[in-house]
């Protein structure tokens, strides 16, 4: 029998030609992951809150928090609500299927790459045919502590494992994420398309440079360029790994971005010489001080009139309860220790103290995912100052 694309081992160890995608048992372990995933939670989470609501306390909260819009006693309220939350057996349940699904993803996602690490070495080493052009620089900077954690559970945090990024784009990309359903995300949601949604809140119809702080493996670049063909993109991150594979991606898909290891609150740029700024999945990752001290640094990069558009999940303050408790979790269970300090944080406020004016907050699809929070450096610093 032939299974899709997938050469089998004894086909591989007589010359076949390798397909890059997983053996079947290693697809087949991953598509029952993501189909769990879809299932906890498009089935049981619908019927983990109908249990929360039908809580009288639980309404009582609820309905305190809708009224409470700036979120100034939300922290006691989701306290109180995870603990009625976790009485239920739905919810439990639910909770626990994304809690398995998120440490299985690497206990069997790994393997599964181990299985055909020749394979993916030879993928992640292979010369560029037509190079578009970018660079890369990697300077080996040191990381600050909060960054050694182990994101998402991912063993080793985001150095630990030299084949992540064939383990997510061959493996938990196509199998997992791309059902949705898993943090912020909602369940069914098209990732891609919800970056060119993101991109495509720039106010402006076009920019010459923009910059990522916190790109990673430059997945928002295409997006970018997909908006933007003429804009020059050039993004930072501590991550060598992660600039390593995003430079090769960007660079076999013809696509031209200059990459740069840098810590992202000192990015080493001029002042005033970027016209736009996105940030996408970064602030719920750093502790909020940080996130503070980001906004001033792109304030300094941006010139004057330059935006910045920034995606990252909902703050606590909009969403319903239920969906707070849902959210709230991952900070103690999936490797995000600031998920819950940033949700209480207002990044709207955080723009205004760095500088910045017509600062907006808006939801782009269901679950209020993705949270777009955009504004404007001032043109005339001095008069804003004084208003
Ligand atoms: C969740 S990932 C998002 C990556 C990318 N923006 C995307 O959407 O795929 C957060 C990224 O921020 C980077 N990061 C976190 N703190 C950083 C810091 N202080 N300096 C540079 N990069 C940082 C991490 O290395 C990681 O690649």
């Amino acid at each position: 029998m032939t299974f899709l694309t997938t050469l089998d081992d004894k086909a591989l160890a007589n010359g076949g030609k390798p397909d890059f995608s997983l053996s079947q048992r290693g697809r087949s372990a991953m598509e029952i992951l993501g189909s769990l995933q879809k299932f906890s939670s498009g089935k049981l989470r619908p019927a983990a809150r109908a249990e929360f609501e039908a809580d009288e306390t639980a309404a009582k909260l609820s309905a305190q928090h809708a009224a409470d819009t700036e979120g100034k006693d939300g922290r006691e309220r989701i306290a109180a609500a995870r603990l009625i939350a976790r009485s239920k057996p739905m919810f439990r349940l639910e909770r626990f299927i994304q809690r398995y699904v998120a440490e299985e993803v690497f206990n069997t996602g790994i393997p599964a790459i181990e299985e055909r690490r020749p394979m993916f070495e030879a993928f992640v080493n292979a010369p560029i045919a037509k190079p578009a052009g970018g660079t890369l620089e990697l300077t080996g900077i040191e990381a600050p502590r909060y960054w050694e954690t182990e994101w998402h559970l991912e063993p080793g945090g985001w150095e630990g494992y030299d084949l992540y990024g064939p383990l997510f784009a061959f493996a938990v990309g196509p199998f997992v994420f791309s059902k949705g359903g898993y943090a912020a995300v909602g369940v069914g949601d098209d990732i891609a398309q919800q970056r060119i949604k993101t991109v495509r809140q720039f106010p402006k119809a076009h920019y010459e440079r923009i910059y990522e702080p916190g790109c990673g493996g430059a997945t928002t670049f295409r997006a970018l360029n997909t908006v933007f063909p003429d804009a020059e993109l050039v993004g930072s991150d501590l991550s060598a790994g992660l600039l390593k594979g995003g430079h090769r991606m960007a660079e076999s898909q013809g696509l031209k971005a200059h990459l740069k290891q840098r810590e992202i609150t000192r990015t080493g740029e001029p002042d005033a010489s970027f016209d736009g700024v996105i940030t996408y999945a970064l602030h719920h990752e750093l502790p909020p001080k940080e996130n503070a001290k980001l906004f001033e640094e792109m304030y300094r990069i941006l010139k004057p009139g330059g935006d910045i558009v920034i995606s990252d999940p909902p703050p606590f303050r909009v969403v319903d309860l239920f969906h707070a408790v849902v959210l709230d979790w991952e900070t103690e269970n999936r490797g995000e220790p600031f998920f819950s300090a940033v949700l209480h944080s207002s990044l709207e406020q955080q723009l205004k103290d760095a500088g910045f004016t017509n600062v907006e907050g808006y939801a782009l699809g269901q679950d209020w995912y993705p949270w777009i929070t955009r504004a404007t450096k001032p043109v005339d610093q001095q008069l804003e100052k004084a208003a």
